[in-house]
C-alpha cells in the first residue's frame, strides 16, 4: 500500500521539521513566550499543526458510551484532548499526546468489508466507530461543541439584552468568532488532506490561511488552504562554496502552469481517494488557481491553493493588527457582519466587496484616528528583526513578528464611537480620486479609474478590490451614510429603560442590521428619501425596524 507506507515516514519527518522550525522561530524572537498571546504567528500555527498530526476524526454511532469509547482509545496512548460535535451524525476529534498512538491505533483498525461496491484501501485518519448492537441501550449522550454560527435571530436577541453598544460589539465578536475546537477541526482537516497530497509529495504540508488563522474568522467560514511544497517558513537556500547537488526536475512553461498541473493532479486524488471529500471542482483558470471541495464530516467548504505565500503573509499581517488592540476585532467583526446582513458581501464571487477588502478598510480607518490606533505597514516593516526578513517574488513582505516591539499611542475612543466614525468616514470618502494605502497609512491619488482602489499590502502594484464595480461601491457608501445617520438617533443609540428583558426591541448595533431604507429598494426609495422631510424619513425608517411580534422601535420609543 503505497499511501500507507509513504505516510509513516512522512509524518515522522514532518513532526521533526515542525518542532525544529517552531523552536528556531522562537529562538529568533527575543521575548520568552509564556502565554499564547506572546507567541509569534508562525509558532502558533506550527503548534496547532503539530496537534492536528496527532489527532484523528471519528464518526460515531447515534448511541455510544463516551467513557467506554475513551477507554478503548486510551489503550493506544494518552489522550490530550477530545471533543464531540454533530454534523450529519456525531463525530469525535481525539488528540493523542504522541504520534506513535496514531500508528498503534491504525494497526488495530480494519478496512471496511464493502458488499456491493469496492473500497479504495487508503488508510486515513478519518475513522468510523463500530459499536456492538447489544450495548446500545440508554447511553448518555456526550456534550456537543457547536460548529455553526448563531442565527441572526439569536444574535439580535443576544445583543438587545446588552447594556451598551460597546458590550454589543464585544458580544457579537465572541458569539461569531471561531472556537478553539473549531480551529482544531480546521487544522485537522488540513492535516488529513496533507496525507492525501503526501502520496505525491511526501514532504508537503497543507496549511490553513485566510480567516481560519487571521483572527477574524467567523464560525461557518470556508477553510482556505495552501499546499506548501517548499517550506513557506524555510529561511534560505542551502548554499555552500564547495560541491553541491541539485534535484533534476520536470519543467513547466511558467510558475502558474506548474501550479495548475500540481493542483489538477491533487484535485483528482482528493476526488477519487479522499474519504469524506465531495463536490471537487478544479478552478484552475482563476487568478489564483484552486481546487474547491466540501469536506463532509466537518461540513467545511475548502479552497486549496498552491504557491500562494503572499496570501499567508497577508493573513499574518491581519492577525497582527487584530492582536494589537481588542477594538480592532470588535470593529472588523461588526463591519463584516453588518456588510453580510445587508448583502454588501456575498458568498458568491462577483463585483461585491470581499471580507478581505473590508478588513483592510477597517485597518486603514484605524490608522487615520488621532492619535492612530494602528501603526502603518511601513512601521511594522521598520520594527522587523533579521529573522523576520521575507521577500516573495521580489516583493518585500517583511513584518515584525514580535508584537512586544510595537508601541501603540494612547487612544481611548470606544468601539461604538469608532464604528460610528467608520460609517461617517467611508460615507464621505473621496473614492473617486483617492486610494486606500495601509502601507503608508495615508490616502493616495488613485492610479487607475477602477471604482474602489485598495492597494494590495504586499504586491503594491495590485488593487485588492479590482472586482468591485461602481454600483456595489455606491451601495456600500449609501449604507455607511445611512448607518452613520441612524447612529445619531437617540431611539437607536439608547436601550429604552422601560424595556424588560423579555420585550427588548432592536437598538444599538442590532438596529443597524434591520432592512435598509435605501440600499435594498433601489432608486424609488432613494428618490423618496431626498424629497421627504427628515421627520417623515425617520418615521419610515423607524417603521421599518419591525421585529418578531410586530413591535417596533417607534412604538417602544413612544411608550
Ligand atoms: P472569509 O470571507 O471569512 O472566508 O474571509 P477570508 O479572509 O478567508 O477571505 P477569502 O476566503 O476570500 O480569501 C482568503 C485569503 O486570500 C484572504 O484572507 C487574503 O489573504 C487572500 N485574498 C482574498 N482576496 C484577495 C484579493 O482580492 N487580493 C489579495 N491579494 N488577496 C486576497
Ligand atoms: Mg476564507
Amino acid at each position: 500500500d503505497r499511501f500507507y507506507l509513504g505516510l509513516e515516514t512522512q509524518t515522522q519527518k514532518r513532526r521533526l521539521t515542525s518542532t525544529i522550525s517552531a523552536i528556531k522561530a522562537q529562538a529568533g524572537n527575543n521575548t520568552v513566550s509564556k502565554a499564547k498571546e506572546n507567541k509569534t504567528f508562525q509558532v502558533i500555527q506550527e503548534e496547532r499543526r503539530e496537534q492536528a498530526e496527532r489527532s484523528v476524526l471519528i464518526s460515531c454511532p447515534p448511541k455510544f458510551n463516551e467513557n467506554k469509547f475513551l477507554d478503548y482509545l486510551s489503550k493506544h496512548g494518552t489522550i490530550n484532548k477530545h471533543f464531540f460535535y454533530s454534523s450529519y451524525g456525531t463525530y469525535a476529534v481525539v488528540e493523542f499526546s504522541s504520534e506513535e498512538s496514531i500508528s498503534s491505533l491504525k494497526e488495530s483498525t480494519n478496512l471496511p468489508a464493502v458488499e456491493h461496491e469496492a473500497a479504495v484501501p487508503f488508510k486515513s485518519r478519518l475513522l468510523s466507530l463500530k459499536w456492538p448492537g447489544n450495548q446500545m441501550n440508554n447511553q448518555p449522550m456526550p456534550t456537543f461543541q457547536e460548529q455553526s454560527p448563531p442565527s441572526i435571530g439569536d444574535i439580535s436577541q443576544l445583543l438587545s439584552e446588552k447594556d451598551s453598544i460597546d458590550e454589543q460589539l464585544q458580544c457579537l465578536t465572541e458569539a461569531l468568532q471561531l472556537t478553539e475546537e473549531n480551529i482544531n477541526l480546521r487544522f485537522l482537516v488540513c492535516s488529513l488532506l496533507g496525507d492525501i497530497a503526501g502520496a505525491y509529495f511526501p514532504e508537503c504540508i497543507i496549511r490553513p490561511f485566510g480567516s481560519t488563522v487571521n483572527g477574524f474568522g467567523k464560525l461557518g467560514c470556508d477553510v482556505d488552504m495552501i499546499l506548501d511544497l517548499d517550506g513557506i517558513y524555510a529561511t534560505s537556500q542551502k548554499k555552500g562554496s564547495g560541491l553541491s547537488l541539485e534535484y533534476q526536475v520536470k519543467r513547466g512553461a511558467s510558475e502558474r502552469a506548474v501550479t495548475q498541473s500540481i493542483l489538477s493532479v491533487i484535485g483528482k486524488c482528493v476526488d477519487q481517494f479522499g474519504p469524506g471529500c465531495v463536490g471537487v471542482q478544479n478552478i484552475l483558470q482563476a487568478r489564483c488557481p484552486l481546487v474547491r471541495f466540501s469536506h463532509q464530516p466537518s461540513g467545511f467548504q475548502c479552497d486549496l491553493t498552491a504557491n500562494n505565500r503572499v496570501a499567508m503573509k497577508s493573513s499574518e499581517l491581519l492577525f497582527i493588527y487584530g492582536q494589537l488592540d481588542p477594538r480592532v476585532r470588535h470593529l472588523v467583526f461588526s463591519v463584516r457582519y453588518w456588510a453580510r446582513v445587508h448583502s454588501i458581501t456575498s458568498s458568491i464571487p462577483g463585483a461585491w466587496i470581499t471580507n478581505f477588502s473590508l478588513t483592510v478598510l477597517v485597518v486603514f480607518f484605524l490608522q487615520q484616528r488621532s492619535p492612530p490606533i494602528l501603526p502603518t505597514l511601513d512601521r511594522l516593516t521598520e520594527l522587523a528583526g533579521p529573522s523576520d526578513k521575507c521577500v516573495i517574488e521580489g516583493n518585500d513582505c517583511t513584518i515584525v513578528s514580535d508584537l512586544s516591539k510595537i508601541t501603540l499611542q494612547k487612544n481611548t475612543d470606544t468601539s461604538a464611537k469608532l464604528l460610528q466614525e467608520f460609517f461617517e468616514f467611508y460615507g464621505n470618502f473621496p473614492f473617486n480620486k483617492a486610494s486606500i494605502n495601509i502601507r503608508k497609512g495615508k490616502e493616495q491619488t488613485k492610479p487607475e479609474t477602477t471604482a474602489l482602489y485598495i492597494q494590495n499590502p504586499f504586491e503594491t502594484t495590485l488593487n485588492v478590490s479590482k472586482n468591485v464595480n461602481a454600483t456595489q461601491l455606491e451601495r456600500f457608501v449609501k449604507l455607511c451614510q445611512e448607518s452613520a445617520w441612524l447612529f445619531q438617533k437617540s431611539e437607536i443609540l439608547n436601550r429604552s429603560s422601560s424595556q424588560s428583558a423579555e420585550t427588548v426591541s432592536p437598538w444599538g448595533f442590532s438596529a443597524l442590521l434591520l432592512p435598509s431604507v435605501t440600499s435594498g429598494a433601489g432608486m424609488k426609495s432613494r428618490r423618496k428619501r431626498k424629497l421627504e422631510p427628515a421627520s417623515s424619513r425617520i418615521k419610515t425608517l423607524l417603521d421599518s425596524l419591525k421585529i418578531k411580534g410586530g413591535e417596533t422601535v417607534a412604538k417602544k420609543g413612544s411608550a
